[in-house]
C-alpha cells in the first residue's frame, strides 16, 4: 500500500467512524419524564408571555406548557414532559394543528401526551394543571 492508499483507506475509516458515532448518538434513550412537578408560572412574567396567546408554549423543569384556547382557565392548558419518548428530542406545541410535533423524525402527540403518529414508543406524562389569577400551577 502507497501512502496515497493509506491515505485514501485511512479517511474512509475516519468517515465510518463518524457517522457510527452520529448514528449512536441519534439513538440515544431518551431522558425519562420528570416524575415529581410542582411549579407555578406567573402569567404577567414576560418570559411567560408566549401562554397569553393561544398556540403559545414556554418550557419550565423539563415541562413544555401550552395554551391549547383562549379561556380564562386551568383546561386551557397543557403541561407535558418535553422530551420525546423515541429518542429523546425536545417537543413542541403546533397551535395550528393542535398537536405535539417532535423536529426530529415527525412524532406527533395529541394534548393528552398520546401518539399520533411517527414513531414515539409511548406517550408523553401529563401533568395538571391549575389556574389561580394569574399564576398557573403545574403538579404531577
Ligand atoms: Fe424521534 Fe422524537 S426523537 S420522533
Amino acid at each position: 500500500m502507497d501512502r496515497r492508499d493509506f491515505i485514501k483507506s485511512s479517511c474512509a475509516l475516519c468517515g465510518v467512524a463518524v457517522a457510527g458515532a452520529a448514528l449512536i448518538e441519534s439513538c440515544k434513550k431518551p431522558a425519562p419524564a420528570p416524575v415529581v412537578v410542582n411549579f407555578t408560572l406567573d402569567l404577567t412574567n414576560s418570559a411567560n408571555s408566549a401562554l397569553n396567546s393561544v398556540g403559545g408554549y414556554v418550557y419550565s423543569n423539563n415541562v413544555i406548557v401550552a395554551r391549547i384556547s383562549s379561556a380564562v382557565a386551568a383546561a386551557s392548558f397543557v403541561a407535558l414532559s418535553e422530551a420525546c419518548t423515541h429518542a429523546g428530542c425536545t417537543v413542541s406545541y403546533s397551535g395550528s394543528s393542535s398537536h405535539f410535533v417532535c423536529p426530529c423524525h415527525g412524532g406527533m402527540f395529541d394534548t393528552s401526551g398520546n401518539v399520533v403518529s411517527g414513531p414515539p414508543p409511548s406517550a408523553l406524562t401529563k401533568y395538571k394543571t391549575t389556574l389561580s389569577g394569574n399564576i398557573l400551577s403545574v403538579n404531577s
